[in-house]
């Protein structure tokens, strides 16, 4: 079984819609077993423990989440060079008011750090969460279970 972890973080509750898609879409592969977890509810273990990796955050002042920054924080010396984080599978979705980019350009500066590999592009939401928002994060849970199903990443 392949174990894919959804870790977000939402204030207001646009992330967690699009987190929620996110694991719809990742259900709907058999051979896949989906966790999603609140940033601050996830520690080093859940990280090395998954097969693959969607992190969701809104964009506050430019920037990500800062309970999504306290997770790579409390994780990140304990984890890097661990061959279970090693070019470990991921992908982004955002939620922003109006721009993402900044959350966005962070969170993948960090990802690096960890050593994380990048599979696909992120979901940017600007504004509120439409239903083909709701769809592209179903197709990327989908794309993320199935590729680490297949081992193709
Ligand atoms: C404190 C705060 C700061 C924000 N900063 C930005 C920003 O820098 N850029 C942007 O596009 N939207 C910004 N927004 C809007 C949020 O990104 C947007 O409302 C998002 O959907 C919130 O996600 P959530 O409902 O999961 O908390 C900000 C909202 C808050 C509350």
């Amino acid at each position: 079984m392949v174990n894919l972890l959804i870790v977000y973080h939402s204030q207001g509750g646009n992330t967690q819609k699009m987190a929620e898609a996110v694991a719809a879409g990742a259900k709907e592969i058999s051979g896949v077993q989906v966790r999603v977890l609140p940033a601050m509810e996830t520690g080093p273990e859940d990280l090395t423990a998954c097969d693959g990796l969607l992190i969701g955050s809104p964009e506050y002042f430019g920037y990500m989440a800062g309970a999504l920054k306290d997770l790579f924080d409390r994780t990140y010396e304990s984890l890097r060079g661990q061959p279970r984080i090693f070019r470990k599978p991921y992908a982004v979705f955002i939620s922003a008011g109006n721009d993402g980019s900044g959350c966005l350009l962070h969170i993948e500066r960090i990802c690096s750090g960890f050593q994380f590999k990048k599979v696909q592009p992120p979901v940017i939401a600007k504004g509120p969460i439409t239903e083909a928002v709701l769809e592209q994060c179903r197709e990327l849970g989908q794309t993320l279970a199935a590729g680490c199903e297949a081992g193709i990443f």
